[in-house]
Protein backbone atom coordinates (compact mmCIF):
# COMPACT_ATOMS: atom_id res chain seq x y z
CA UNK A 1 0.00 0.00 0.00
CA UNK A 2 2.54 2.66 0.51
CA UNK A 3 4.00 1.58 -2.71
CA UNK A 4 0.78 2.97 -3.92
CA UNK A 5 0.76 6.05 -1.97
CA UNK A 6 3.92 6.66 -3.30
CA UNK A 7 2.26 6.86 -6.58
CA UNK A 8 0.77 9.86 -5.48
CA UNK A 9 3.73 12.01 -4.76
CA UNK A 10 5.52 10.67 -7.99
CA UNK A 11 2.24 11.59 -10.22
CA UNK A 12 1.95 15.31 -8.27
CA UNK A 13 5.95 15.90 -9.40
CA UNK A 14 5.02 14.03 -12.71
CA UNK A 15 2.35 16.70 -13.30
CA UNK A 16 4.09 19.73 -11.92
CA UNK A 17 7.02 19.11 -14.00
CA UNK A 18 4.56 18.76 -17.11
CA UNK A 19 3.42 22.36 -19.13
CA UNK A 20 1.78 21.21 -22.31
CA UNK A 21 -1.87 19.27 -22.26
CA UNK A 22 -1.28 16.89 -24.98
CA UNK A 23 1.88 15.69 -22.47
CA UNK A 24 -0.38 15.07 -19.68
CA UNK A 25 -2.30 12.68 -20.86
CA UNK A 26 0.59 10.44 -21.53
CA UNK A 27 1.22 10.80 -17.69
CA UNK A 28 -1.68 9.71 -16.76
CA UNK A 29 -2.03 6.59 -18.95
CA UNK A 30 1.15 5.77 -17.41
CA UNK A 31 -0.49 5.75 -13.95
CA UNK A 32 -3.83 5.34 -14.80
CA UNK A 33 -3.99 3.70 -17.80
CA UNK A 34 -4.52 -0.07 -18.75
CA UNK A 35 -1.52 -1.82 -17.67
CA UNK A 36 -0.43 0.91 -15.19
CA UNK A 37 0.02 0.25 -11.31
CA UNK A 38 -3.46 1.29 -10.26
CA UNK A 39 -4.96 -1.21 -12.67
CA UNK A 40 -2.92 -3.71 -11.80
CA UNK A 41 -3.64 -3.77 -8.24
CA UNK A 42 -7.16 -3.69 -8.46
CA UNK A 43 -6.42 -7.17 -10.37
CA UNK A 44 -4.52 -8.05 -7.54
CA UNK A 45 -7.61 -7.92 -5.24
CA UNK A 46 -8.55 -11.37 -6.69
CA UNK A 47 -5.65 -12.96 -5.20
CA UNK A 48 -6.43 -11.96 -1.59
CA UNK A 49 -8.84 -12.79 0.86
CA UNK A 50 -12.41 -12.59 0.35
CA UNK A 51 -13.21 -9.99 4.24
CA UNK A 52 -9.64 -7.72 2.78
CA UNK A 53 -10.85 -7.24 -0.28
CA UNK A 54 -13.76 -4.12 0.44
CA UNK A 55 -10.97 -2.34 2.11
CA UNK A 56 -8.50 -2.53 -0.02
CA UNK A 57 -10.15 -1.90 -2.90
CA UNK A 58 -11.43 1.36 -1.24
CA UNK A 59 -8.14 2.30 -0.66
CA UNK A 60 -6.64 1.75 -4.30
CA UNK A 61 -10.27 3.76 -5.32
CA UNK A 62 -9.17 6.68 -2.91
CA UNK A 63 -5.76 7.03 -4.33
CA UNK A 64 -6.44 6.74 -7.69
CA UNK A 65 -9.47 9.71 -7.09
CA UNK A 66 -6.48 11.52 -5.72
CA UNK A 67 -4.44 11.04 -8.44
CA UNK A 68 -6.76 12.37 -10.90
CA UNK A 69 -7.64 15.20 -8.75
CA UNK A 70 -4.08 16.13 -9.03
CA UNK A 71 -4.71 15.53 -12.82
CA UNK A 72 -7.51 17.45 -13.53
CA UNK A 73 -5.92 20.49 -10.99
CA UNK A 74 -2.93 20.61 -13.20
CA UNK A 75 -5.05 20.64 -16.28
CA UNK A 76 -6.76 23.65 -15.57
CA UNK A 77 -3.51 25.68 -14.45
CA UNK A 78 -1.79 24.80 -17.51
CA UNK A 79 -5.14 25.41 -19.45
CA UNK A 80 -5.52 28.98 -17.90
CA UNK A 81 -1.68 29.36 -18.40
CA UNK A 82 -1.89 28.78 -21.72
CA UNK A 83 -4.96 30.87 -22.03
CA UNK A 84 -3.57 33.81 -20.49
CA UNK A 85 -0.42 33.79 -22.44
CA UNK A 86 -2.34 33.97 -25.43
CA UNK A 87 -4.47 36.60 -24.77
CA UNK A 88 -1.29 38.52 -23.45
CA UNK A 89 0.43 38.08 -27.17
CA UNK A 90 -3.02 38.65 -29.03
CA UNK A 91 -4.24 42.11 -27.22
CA UNK A 92 -6.13 44.68 -29.52
CA UNK A 93 -4.76 47.74 -29.89
CA UNK A 94 -8.53 49.10 -30.53
CA UNK A 95 -6.38 52.91 -31.49
CA UNK A 96 -5.12 51.71 -34.25
CA UNK A 97 -6.45 52.34 -37.92
CA UNK A 98 -8.62 49.47 -39.39
CA UNK A 99 -7.32 47.91 -42.63
CA UNK A 100 -8.68 49.57 -45.96
CA UNK A 101 -12.05 47.68 -46.91
CA UNK A 102 -12.18 46.47 -50.57
CA UNK A 103 -15.47 47.94 -51.10
CA UNK A 104 -17.28 46.92 -54.71
CA UNK A 105 -19.07 49.54 -56.57
CA UNK A 106 -21.50 49.91 -59.47
CA UNK A 107 -20.27 48.58 -62.80
CA UNK A 108 -19.75 51.37 -65.32
CA UNK A 109 -22.38 50.12 -67.54
CA UNK A 110 -24.51 50.05 -64.93
CA UNK A 111 -23.99 53.84 -63.47
CA UNK A 112 -25.17 55.11 -66.83
CA UNK A 113 -27.96 52.58 -66.93
CA UNK A 114 -28.84 54.46 -63.31
CA UNK A 115 -28.10 57.92 -64.76
CA UNK A 116 -30.22 57.59 -67.69
CA UNK A 117 -32.85 56.00 -65.48
CA UNK A 118 -32.76 58.93 -63.42
CA UNK A 119 -32.62 61.60 -66.35
CA UNK A 120 -35.55 60.00 -67.80
CA UNK A 121 -37.54 59.24 -64.55
CA UNK A 122 -37.71 62.65 -64.18
CA UNK A 123 -39.46 63.85 -67.06
CA UNK A 124 -42.21 61.61 -66.31
CA UNK A 125 -41.11 58.27 -68.20
CA UNK A 126 -41.64 54.85 -65.95
CA UNK A 127 -38.74 52.15 -66.35
CA UNK A 128 -40.19 49.01 -68.00
CA UNK A 129 -38.12 45.26 -68.64
CA UNK A 130 -38.65 42.64 -70.49
CA UNK A 131 -37.29 39.07 -71.29
CA UNK A 132 -33.87 38.72 -72.58
CA UNK A 133 -34.98 35.39 -73.96
CA UNK A 134 -37.32 36.70 -76.13
CA UNK A 135 -40.32 34.75 -78.87
CA UNK A 136 -39.86 35.74 -82.64
CA UNK A 137 -43.28 37.19 -82.67
CA UNK A 138 -41.72 39.91 -80.08
CA UNK A 139 -38.00 40.43 -81.36
CA UNK A 140 -39.23 40.03 -84.83
CA UNK A 141 -42.97 39.58 -86.11
CA UNK A 142 -44.67 42.35 -84.02
CA UNK A 143 -42.14 44.77 -84.98
CA UNK A 144 -43.30 44.60 -88.47
CA UNK A 145 -40.45 42.12 -89.46
CA UNK A 146 -42.13 39.20 -90.78
CA UNK A 147 -40.24 35.74 -91.43
CA UNK A 148 -37.97 36.41 -94.77
CA UNK A 149 -37.69 40.14 -93.87
CA UNK A 150 -34.64 41.06 -95.22
CA UNK A 151 -34.08 42.83 -91.81
CA UNK A 152 -33.88 39.73 -90.15
CA UNK A 153 -30.11 38.90 -91.53
CA UNK A 154 -29.14 42.11 -90.32
CA UNK A 155 -29.44 41.22 -86.84
CA UNK A 156 -27.17 38.49 -86.10
CA UNK A 157 -29.48 36.69 -84.03
CA UNK A 158 -28.50 33.68 -81.75
CA UNK A 159 -31.45 31.23 -82.12
CA UNK A 160 -32.28 29.41 -78.34
CA UNK A 161 -34.67 27.05 -80.41
CA UNK A 162 -36.60 27.42 -83.71
CA UNK A 163 -39.15 29.69 -81.70
CA UNK A 164 -36.97 31.76 -79.47
CA UNK A 165 -34.20 33.51 -79.81
CA UNK A 166 -31.83 35.73 -77.22
CA UNK A 167 -33.56 39.01 -78.46
CA UNK A 168 -31.67 41.60 -80.00
CA UNK A 169 -32.64 44.52 -79.42
CA UNK A 170 -34.84 46.18 -76.99
CA UNK A 171 -37.52 46.99 -79.15
CA UNK A 172 -39.78 43.77 -78.03
CA UNK A 173 -40.68 45.48 -74.72
CA UNK A 174 -42.36 48.09 -76.65
CA UNK A 175 -44.55 45.34 -78.04
CA UNK A 176 -45.26 43.81 -74.59
CA UNK A 177 -45.51 47.09 -72.88
CA UNK A 178 -48.52 48.25 -75.48
CA UNK A 179 -49.85 44.75 -75.22
CA UNK A 180 -50.62 45.57 -71.20
CA UNK A 181 -51.06 49.42 -71.02
CA UNK A 182 -53.02 51.93 -73.56
CA UNK A 183 -51.85 55.40 -74.04
CA UNK A 184 -51.03 57.53 -73.28
CA UNK A 185 -47.61 55.78 -72.58
CA UNK A 186 -44.20 56.70 -71.37
CA UNK A 187 -41.59 54.14 -70.53
CA UNK A 188 -37.72 53.58 -71.13
CA UNK A 189 -36.46 50.12 -70.88
CA UNK A 190 -33.03 49.56 -70.11
CA UNK A 191 -31.45 45.95 -70.92
CA UNK A 192 -29.00 42.99 -72.35
CA UNK A 193 -29.07 42.16 -75.84
CA UNK A 194 -27.45 39.69 -78.13
CA UNK A 195 -25.99 39.79 -81.58
CA UNK A 196 -23.45 37.24 -83.53
CA UNK A 197 -20.87 40.48 -83.25
CA UNK A 198 -17.61 41.07 -81.76
CA UNK A 199 -14.66 43.74 -82.14
CA UNK A 200 -13.72 46.74 -80.51
CA UNK A 201 -16.89 48.78 -80.99
CA UNK A 202 -18.93 45.66 -80.85
CA UNK A 203 -19.99 42.75 -78.61
CA UNK A 204 -21.93 40.02 -78.37
CA UNK A 205 -23.71 40.98 -75.43
CA UNK A 206 -24.73 44.95 -75.05
CA UNK A 207 -27.02 47.18 -73.36
CA UNK A 208 -29.89 49.10 -75.32
CA UNK A 209 -32.15 51.21 -73.81
CA UNK A 210 -35.53 51.92 -75.47
CA UNK A 211 -37.82 54.43 -75.30
CA UNK A 212 -41.92 54.69 -76.02
CA UNK A 213 -43.62 57.27 -75.90
CA UNK A 214 -47.27 57.18 -77.42
CA UNK A 215 -50.22 59.66 -77.22
CA UNK A 216 -52.84 61.48 -79.72
CA UNK A 217 -50.22 64.16 -80.55
CA UNK A 218 -46.38 63.31 -80.05
CA UNK A 219 -44.33 63.85 -83.06
CA UNK A 220 -40.47 63.88 -84.70
CA UNK A 221 -39.73 67.28 -83.23
CA UNK A 222 -40.91 66.43 -79.75
CA UNK A 223 -38.82 63.23 -80.34
CA UNK A 224 -35.95 64.89 -81.24
CA UNK A 225 -36.33 67.58 -78.69
CA UNK A 226 -36.46 65.12 -75.80
CA UNK A 227 -33.49 63.23 -76.97
CA UNK A 228 -31.10 66.19 -77.37
CA UNK A 229 -32.05 67.26 -73.86
CA UNK A 230 -31.36 64.10 -72.57
CA UNK A 231 -28.20 63.85 -74.01
CA UNK A 232 -27.17 67.68 -72.84
CA UNK A 233 -27.87 66.25 -69.03
CA UNK A 234 -26.59 63.02 -69.58
CA UNK A 235 -23.13 64.64 -70.90
CA UNK A 236 -23.66 67.66 -68.86
CA UNK A 237 -23.02 69.87 -71.95
CA UNK A 238 -25.30 72.57 -72.75
CA UNK A 239 -23.77 73.07 -76.42
CA UNK A 240 -24.45 69.38 -77.48
CA UNK A 241 -26.54 68.48 -80.11
CA UNK A 242 -27.53 65.82 -82.46
CA UNK A 243 -28.93 65.42 -86.22
CA UNK A 244 -31.11 62.94 -87.10
CA UNK A 245 -29.42 60.70 -90.07
CA UNK A 246 -32.00 59.40 -92.46
CA UNK A 247 -32.25 55.19 -92.05
CA UNK A 248 -34.41 52.93 -91.82
CA UNK A 249 -36.24 50.02 -89.30
CA UNK A 250 -39.10 48.53 -90.03
CA UNK A 251 -40.91 49.12 -87.07
CA UNK A 252 -40.29 52.99 -87.36
CA UNK A 253 -41.49 55.49 -90.21
CA UNK A 254 -39.70 57.95 -90.75
CA UNK A 255 -36.58 56.43 -89.37
CA UNK A 256 -33.29 57.83 -88.06
CA UNK A 257 -30.36 57.37 -86.94
CA UNK A 258 -29.15 59.41 -84.40
CA UNK A 259 -25.65 60.89 -84.12
CA UNK A 260 -24.40 63.23 -81.59
CA UNK A 261 -21.64 66.07 -81.60
CA UNK A 262 -18.30 65.22 -80.38
CA UNK A 263 -14.91 66.32 -80.90
CA UNK A 264 -15.92 69.13 -83.84
CA UNK A 265 -17.44 65.70 -85.73
CA UNK A 266 -20.58 63.34 -85.12
CA UNK A 267 -21.06 60.02 -83.31
CA UNK A 268 -23.82 57.64 -83.96
CA UNK A 269 -25.50 56.39 -80.05
CA UNK A 270 -28.57 54.78 -81.30
CA UNK A 271 -31.91 54.39 -83.89
CA UNK A 272 -34.92 56.03 -83.69
CA UNK A 273 -38.38 56.63 -85.78
CA UNK A 274 -42.24 57.03 -85.17
CA UNK A 275 -43.70 54.23 -84.68
CA UNK A 276 -44.90 52.35 -87.86
CA UNK A 277 -49.07 52.00 -87.72
CA UNK A 278 -48.29 47.90 -88.60
CA UNK A 279 -46.98 47.96 -84.89
CA UNK A 280 -49.37 49.50 -83.48
CA UNK A 281 -51.81 47.70 -85.20
CA UNK A 282 -50.23 44.72 -83.97
CA UNK A 283 -51.03 45.34 -80.03
CA UNK A 284 -54.49 46.88 -81.12
CA UNK A 285 -53.61 50.68 -80.80
CA UNK A 286 -55.23 52.27 -83.66
CA UNK A 287 -53.21 54.58 -85.69
CA UNK A 288 -55.60 56.82 -86.78
CA UNK A 289 -56.03 57.59 -83.18
CA UNK A 290 -52.63 57.35 -81.53
CA UNK A 291 -49.04 58.47 -82.69
CA UNK A 292 -45.72 57.72 -81.03
CA UNK A 293 -42.02 57.62 -81.28
CA UNK A 294 -39.45 55.17 -80.29
CA UNK A 295 -35.74 55.38 -79.82
CA UNK A 296 -32.86 52.92 -78.92
CA UNK A 297 -29.53 54.00 -77.55
CA UNK A 298 -26.52 52.01 -77.16
CA UNK A 299 -25.48 52.21 -73.50
CA UNK A 300 -21.71 50.75 -73.80
CA UNK A 301 -21.51 53.07 -76.61
CA UNK A 302 -23.15 56.49 -74.03
CA UNK A 303 -20.63 55.04 -71.36
CA UNK A 304 -17.56 55.12 -73.77
CA UNK A 305 -17.92 58.47 -74.76
CA UNK A 306 -18.54 59.83 -71.13
CA UNK A 307 -15.84 58.02 -69.58
CA UNK A 308 -13.35 58.44 -72.57
CA UNK A 309 -13.11 54.26 -73.07
CA UNK A 310 -11.74 53.26 -76.46
CA UNK A 311 -12.43 49.89 -76.44
CA UNK A 312 -15.70 48.12 -75.59
CA UNK A 313 -14.56 45.03 -74.76
CA UNK A 314 -12.76 46.61 -71.61
CA UNK A 315 -15.83 46.51 -69.87
CA UNK A 316 -16.53 43.13 -70.05
CA UNK A 317 -13.01 41.52 -69.12
CA UNK A 318 -13.17 41.76 -65.33
CA UNK A 319 -10.08 43.95 -64.90
CA UNK A 320 -10.03 44.98 -61.79
CA UNK A 321 -7.30 47.89 -62.42
CA UNK A 322 -9.93 49.40 -65.16
CA UNK A 323 -13.18 49.16 -63.02
CA UNK A 324 -11.58 50.44 -59.88
CA UNK A 325 -11.15 53.75 -61.80
CA UNK A 326 -15.20 54.34 -61.80
CA UNK A 327 -15.11 54.34 -57.72
C1 LIG B 1 -31.71 48.91 -83.01
O1 LIG B 1 -31.34 47.93 -82.32
C2 LIG B 1 -33.10 49.41 -82.95
N1 LIG B 1 -33.93 48.52 -82.18
C3 LIG B 1 -33.11 50.81 -82.37
C4 LIG B 1 -34.43 51.50 -82.52
C5 LIG B 1 -35.32 51.49 -81.48
C6 LIG B 1 -34.78 52.15 -83.72
C7 LIG B 1 -36.54 52.11 -81.60
C8 LIG B 1 -35.98 52.78 -83.85
C9 LIG B 1 -36.88 52.74 -82.79
P1 LIG B 1 -29.33 49.36 -83.99
O2 LIG B 1 -29.13 47.98 -84.52
O3 LIG B 1 -28.81 50.46 -84.84
O4 LIG B 1 -30.88 49.65 -83.73
O5 LIG B 1 -28.68 49.45 -82.55
C10 LIG B 1 -28.82 50.63 -81.75
C11 LIG B 1 -27.52 50.96 -81.07
O6 LIG B 1 -27.04 49.85 -80.34
C12 LIG B 1 -26.38 51.29 -82.03
O7 LIG B 1 -26.42 52.64 -82.44
C13 LIG B 1 -25.16 51.05 -81.16
O8 LIG B 1 -24.94 52.16 -80.30
C14 LIG B 1 -25.61 49.89 -80.30
N2 LIG B 1 -25.08 48.60 -80.80
C15 LIG B 1 -25.50 47.88 -81.86
N3 LIG B 1 -24.80 46.74 -81.98
C16 LIG B 1 -23.91 46.73 -80.96
C17 LIG B 1 -22.91 45.81 -80.49
N4 LIG B 1 -22.70 44.64 -81.08
N5 LIG B 1 -22.17 46.13 -79.41
C18 LIG B 1 -22.41 47.30 -78.77
N6 LIG B 1 -23.34 48.20 -79.12
C19 LIG B 1 -24.08 47.92 -80.21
Amino acid sequence: MSDLNQLINQARDEFLNCSKLADLDHIKAKFLGKTGPITEAMKALSTLPVEERPQKGAEINQIKNQIEDLLNARKKEIADHELNQKLENEKIDVTLPSRPQDKGSLHPVMKTIEDISQIFHSIGFDVTDGPEIEDDFHNFTALNIPESHPARAMHDTFYVNKEYVLRTHTSPVQVRHMEENKPPIQIISPGRVYRVDSDATHSPMFHQIEGLMVNEEVNFANLKGIVQSFLQCFFEDEKLTIRFRPSYFPFTEPSAEIDMSWNGGWLEIGGCGMIHPNVLKHVKIDPSQYQGFAFGLGVERLTMLKYGVNDLRHFFNHDLRFLEQFR
